[in-house]
């Protein structure tokens, strides 16, 4: 495969400017009131795959948003790659915390994207991303090197929970049939630090709900007298930690897959400074589980965390008044072998068990998902460091991520292949929060890297 550098170089411009044109779509899957959006989307992911070269592009119906269907078979001999990806975003909010608006992409530079980044909701997660595997093609097919099979599926309800892309994945186990899979929807350690995603942590997401008395009542004439929802909520949230930061969940961490010593070691050598982390986030002290280092805190240990909480009076000036109820949204990362049902299960129990007679909680599971790993042995792996030692000029290192896309674990129980998961967002380009960005030398350098991948996965499965 020759270098994508000189076409990437002549065609920059174009690639740039259609990526700004499909982040202008606000497809919020989480808000009905973008519906119309998100189903625009669709339509433009499938022009560029046709203009990219697919011999087939469907839109395909699902009880949710469209799944977007593309393929391009050379040879039934040769190995199929399936891209996977998502057009859906997370919806903007906080909205006054953008310095430019979320749908109307800029282009300015920071200090760790110096050759500018486009800011805009879904610029990195996963719109961005997921273009540069479009253009990718594009180059292929232009200057006739594609070297193997590919199918594409970008689906457009990943934000929340990819429902309808399970249902779609069951269905289609013939269509989808492919020798790996290839994402990128995660983020690398740094520019100068190539590195491959080789896991993702699980999810559970709860919701729960404490009822106390069944009116909002006067704070003074009942206070002192009956269960405050709101304080025992709190309560029992502050309770599932111990003075270790360890969850208090009975059996939460009995299937834990444990890494051993030398495990920990390598993972030790990626290059980390506790000052820059601090002061990237402006926290004063890092906080965590005992025993365990930050960058393991965040990926290969679970967490509990509340996501919202809310109840009772929060309008202007005060108003004296014990609420009937009090909400919150609780998620668990999970790691390899626990099982989020279970999980779920057990967080369940528990709950309703810490709670005072006093009052009535309810727990209603949203969504969740397993966690994933994959072996750095693999085929697809051995081809994703071969073709970043040929853009980046080093092996990449493998790091296993803190963030979730559920989907993956599902791919590997139906269709049977192995995910490489080849990341290129940085961890300060603000996915999910204002300000949300990419770098044009990211974007480009993912252009650069996919069809070396291509080359090399096709060249070790001869
Ligand atoms: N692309 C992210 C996941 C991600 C980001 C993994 C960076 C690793 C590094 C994905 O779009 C996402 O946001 N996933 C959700 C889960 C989903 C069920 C809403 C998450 O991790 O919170
Ligand atoms: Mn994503
Ligand atoms: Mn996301």
């Amino acid at each position: 495969m020759k270098s994508a550098k000189p076409y990437i170089q002549e065609n920059k411009q174009r690639f740039i400017d259609e990526l700004i044109e499909l982040l202008k779509i606000p497809s919020i899957s989480a808000d009905s009131a973008y519906k119309n959006d998100v189903i625009k989307t669709a339509e433009v992911v499938k022009e560029s795959l046709e203009k990219a070269g697919c011999d087939l592009v469907e839109i395909c119906e699902t009880p949710g948003y469209p799944i977007v269907y593309g393929e391009k078979i050379i040879d039934k001999k040769l190995p199929t790659i399936l891209v996977y990806g998502h057009y859906d975003v997370q919806p903007p909010d906080p909205i006054d915390l953008w310095d430019s608006p979320p749908f109307e992409p800029v282009i300015k530079t920071t200090d760790l994207h110096p050759e500018g980044a486009i800011f805009a909701r879904g610029s990195c997660d996963d719109k961005g991303q997921m273009y540069m595997h479009v253009k990718a093609l594009e180059f292929m097919t232009q200057t006739n090197q594609l070297p193997c099979n590919v199918k594409f599926m970008i689906e457009g309800e990943e934000e929340v929970g990819s429902e309808s892309l399970g249902w779609f994945v069951e269905r289609n186990q013939e269509k989808l049939k492919n020798d790996v899979i290839l994402i990128s929807d995660t983020g690398m350690i740094a520019p100068d630090v190539p590195s491959i995603t080789t896991g993702l942590r699980g999810l559970s997401y709860v919701e729960v709900e404490v009822t106390g008395p069944n009116r909002d009542l006067h704070s003074g004439l009942y206070g002192g007298a009956v269960a405050n929802p709101i304080n025992i909520l709190t309560k029992m949230i502050a309770s599932l930690h111990d003075e270790n930061n360890r969850i208090t969940i009975p059996g939460f961490y009995d299937n834990v897959d444990d890494l051993t010593d030398a495990e920990r070691a390598k993972m030790a050598e990626a290059p980390f400074s506790k000052e820059a982390y601090r002061s990237a986030i402006d926290i004063e002290d890092i906080y965590g589980e005992k025993g365990y280092t930050t960058n393991e805190r965040n990926s290969i240990r679970p967490t509990l965390d509340v996501n919202g909480i809310w109840g009772g009076y929060i309008g202007e000036g005060a108003k004296t008044v014990i609420a009937s109820k009090a909400y919150a949204k609780i998620s668990m990362r999970l790691v390899p072998n626990q099982d989020w049902k279970e999980i779920t299960k057990l967080f369940k129990n528990h709950f309703k068990s810490i709670a005072p007679n006093a009052v009535k909680v309810k727990v209603t599971p949203h969504h969740g998902g397993q966690a994933y790993v994959t072996p750095i042995d693999s085929l697809g792996y051995r081809a994703a460091e071969k073709a970043y030692e040929t853009t980046f000029g080093e092996t990449p290192i493998p790091q296993r991520s803190g963030g979730s896309i559920p989907i993956v674990a599902l791919f590997e129980k139906e269709l049977k292949s192995k995910t490489i998961l080849m990341g290129f967002g940085l961890d300060s380009d603000a996915i999910h929060s204002p300000n949300e960005h990419f770098g044009i030398w990211n974007f480009l350098k993912g252009i650069e890297t996919i069809p070396q991948f291509y080359a090399e996965f096709t060249k070790l499965s001869e």
